[in-house]
């Protein structure tokens, strides 16, 4: 009998393609997605990757009462992946009870429901985005979190501090919470990749978009940060390295091997990478070229983040392994594939 693994927002980019690992791994998938930031034909790429159709339920998190159904539906879940959220940080700013309400009260909402369906792990999505400006580089899991610049990054911040508290109070309840930095990439099969809807505020997405031709030139956001080249650095991670950590991670808590009844690792190749150098390794790996040209800094950006992933690769026994240039060949592929669907 396969382990049945619950996965919120699983139709969505991070989640697909953890949908896929899991898959892989032999575990059963349920997907709970309300489509907001995702669409159904997901379904039909991870189908394509591994032969396998997940289940799925077309529900919001926000949604007590159908969350309750679902549990009561789909018995014998033995993990939660919790993915759905809303992330444009942007948005957050301009739509704040709107990110209130679908991050924390979605959580709020499955992890009440737990222990009443005796479900017991929950492994929470969470970003480097906690840190902020860290003080120390790379930054790893003792670094002090800063307080958010902005509502996104807030609640992914308070929503680490209700898993904590709900643990604390003695809940029957163990949770991994992993910190992603920049996931970058697409499925090698090019069946699932990143959807943005409408103009995409992430980098990579915007490069391939404007090497396709829908945009005329990508904005850089500001040369005069204090690095190297002037632009800001990053800790780009491929998205398939990034979901084959979610298996290691729900593999720990089946297995009852925690060390804590919640942990926390950050998921990143260990290497800062500038916009500049991502520019340039994207036109040398896919012989294509990007117009850019250099703008105003972006309000709330960073200047530099990398992660220090010792924790993860000695715990959790992973480690990133798809190299930038390979992962920015899968980016573009995907977005010709995109392109040529466009097109029909
Ligand atoms: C990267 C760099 C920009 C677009 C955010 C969230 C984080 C995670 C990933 C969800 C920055 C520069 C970007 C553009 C540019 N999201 N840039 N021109 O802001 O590091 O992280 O997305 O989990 O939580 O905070 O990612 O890709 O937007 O920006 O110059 O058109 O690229 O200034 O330096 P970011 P990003």
């Amino acid at each position: 009998m396969k382990e049945r693994i619950l996965v919120t927002g699983g139709t969505g980019y991070i989640g697909s393609h953890t949908v896929v690992e899991l898959q892989l791994a032999g575990y059963e998938v349920i997907i709970i997605d309300n489509l907001s930031n995702s669409t159904i034909d997901s379904l039909a790429g991870i189908e394509k990757i591994t032969g396998i159709k997940p289940s799925f339920e077309n529900l919001d998190c926000v949604d007590y009462v159908g969350l309750d159904y679902m549990f009561s539906k789909y018995e014998g879940i033995k993990a939660v992946i919790h993915f759905a959220a809303s992330k444009a940080v942007g948005e957050s700013v301009q739509k704040p009870i709107l990110y209130y309400r679908n991050n924390v009260n979605g959580l709020m909402n499955i992890l009440d429901l737990m222990p009443i369906h005796g479900v017991q792990n929950i492994l929470f999505s969470s970003s480097c985005t906690v840190y902020g400006e860290p003080d120390m580089l790379p930054v790893n899991e003792t670094a002090p979190t800063k307080p958010a610049t902005s509502p996104y990054g807030n609640t992914k911040q308070i929503c680490e501090e209700i898993i904590r508290d709900v643990i604390h109070s003695g809940a029957f309840m163990n949770s991994i919470i992993l910190r992603y930095f920049n996931p970058i990439g697409a499925h090698p099969s090019a069946q699932i990749g990143e959807l943005p809807i409408g103009v995409p505020s992430n980098l990579v997405p915007f490069i391939t978009q404007t090497a396709i031709g829908i945009h005329n030139k990508l904005n850089v956001f500001g040369n005069d940060y204090n690095t190297p080249d002037g632009t800001c650095i990053r800790d780009y991670i491929n998205v398939v390295d990034l979901a084959k950590a979610h298996v290691v991670a729900v593999k720990r808590m089946l297995d009852c091997v925690q060390d804590e009844p919640l942990e926390f690792f950050n998921i990143g190749t260990g290497r800062g990478v500038s916009v500049f150098e991502l520019i340039h390794a994207f036109e040398m790996s896919n012989h294509v070229k990007v117009p850019y040209t250099v703008v105003e800094r972006r309000e709330g950006d960073i200047e530099k983040v990398w992660a220090d992933p010792q924790k993860a690769n000695t715990i959790l026994g992973w480690k990133a392994e798809i190299s930038v240039e390979d992962t920015l060949k899968s980016a573009w592929n995907w977005e010709k594939r995109l392109h040529e669907t466009r097109k029909v």
